[in-house]
């Protein structure tokens, strides 16, 4: 039970009190906002055996880390909108010593909730439980920000933003459950950690990404769940980002002539060009997860840079200016 009053706020406006009589209450100070009662989120280091999901795992980083996770031992879930690049990561997981039976492909949209509840109901179901769930899937939008139309934005935000949200509500109720110890990691990407120019859409998609991870390990340390989270904060990594486009779907699609403006295609060119001749290689990315998965690491940055980028921005909302945009490499 909640009941809420009106307040006179300090600066003569109106705020909302709440009085809690729920079982939350001891969780929550008077005006409704958590207490933070523990930074620390849950740790999981034995993945033998266990099950892994993969968003976005027919190339890049979803790949590797579909791959990585069976050499872990693991079962995977291979998830993707692309069948044949699945297949293909399905195929390698069983060249690679796994066997027909490590992995298993279920073609995912993971802009359509039902599809992510579909996708989790064959996995739970598949071995009996789901340790580890990588919200890997996402596609690049750039350019000026006003030059980008509303479909270019519900899009990235519904693969990016909805695609992860639409994966906690399917599975983390589930997770809970089946009371195993697991591992959220969402891959947000160092553009949701400092911002630039030319690519408004998908760094505030990233920003997202970033918020809805601290909140959501926030929640699972608050009821005490066995299940942590991290966030896989990716500097240049040499994928097949640059040509997202390829997996637009007609829901959001332009009207023909819209489909991109001057300054989106010439950072789209930019970034195919950076990742090929300046991008890490993918496998050391998915390396990066488990190692800091299994330190308990909430931020896993895939470069060494992260250190100064993250120092600089920090410096300047101290100093109160807009963030300089750090060199990304
Ligand atoms: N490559 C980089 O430099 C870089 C940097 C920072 C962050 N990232 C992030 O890494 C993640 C993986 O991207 P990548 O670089 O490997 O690119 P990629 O294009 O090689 O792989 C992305 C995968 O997501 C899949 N996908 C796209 N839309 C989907 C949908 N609606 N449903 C299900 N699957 C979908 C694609 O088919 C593809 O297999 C993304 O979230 C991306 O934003 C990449």
């Amino acid at each position: 039970m909640v009941e809420a009053w009106l307040v006179d706020g300090l600066v003569g406006g109106l705020a909302i009190g709440l009085r809690l009589t729920c079982r939350w209450a001891d969780y929550l100070d008077c005006t409704g906002i958590a207490a933070i009662l523990s930074a620390k989120t849950y740790l999981m280091d034995n993945f033998t055996s266990k099950t892994a999901v993969i968003t976005g795992a027919g190339s890049g980083i979803g790949r590797q880390l579909a791959l990585r996770s069976a050499a872990e031992g693991m079962h995977v879930v291979v998830a993707d909108i692309e069948v044949p690049p699945m297949e293909e990561t399905a195929a390698l997981i069983a060249e690679a010593g796994g066997g027909g039976e490590k992995a298993l492909c279920v073609q995912t949209d993971v802009t359509d909730a039902k599809s992510v509840q579909a996708l989790a109901d064959t996995a739970f179901e598949w071995r009996d439980g789901v340790h580890l769930l990588c919200n890997n899937a996402g596609v690049f939008v750039g350019g000026l920000m006003w030059e980008r139309t509303i479909a270019d934005w519900e899009w990235v935000m519904a693969v990016n933003v909805f695609g992860i949200v639409h994966a906690v509500n399917a599975f983390v109720p589930r997770m809970l459950e089946q009371d195993e110890e697991a591992h959220i990691v969402n891959t947000s990407s160092m553009g949701g950690m400092v911002s630039a120019s030319f690519s408004g859409p998908y760094f505030t998609s990233k920003f997202a990404a970033v918020g809805l991870s601290e909140c959501l390990a926030h929640d699972l340390a608050t009821v005490e769940a066995k299940i942590g989270v991290s966030v896989l904060v990716p500097s240049l990594i040499s994928t097949n980002i640059g040509s997202s486009t390829r997996n637009r779907q007609e829901a959001f699609a332009n009207t023909p002539g819209h489909e991109t403006s001057d300054s989106g295609r010439s950072i789209e060119e930019v970034l195919v060009m950076s990742v090929a001749e300046a991008g890490l290689d993918p496998a050391v990315a998915a390396d990066k997860v488990f190692a800091g998965v299994k330190a308990g690491d909430f931020y896993i940055p895939t470069n060494d840079t992260y250190d100064t980028q993250i120092q600089m921005r920090y410096e300047d909302i101290l100093t109160r200016q807009l963030p300089r945009v750090p060199p990304i490499d």
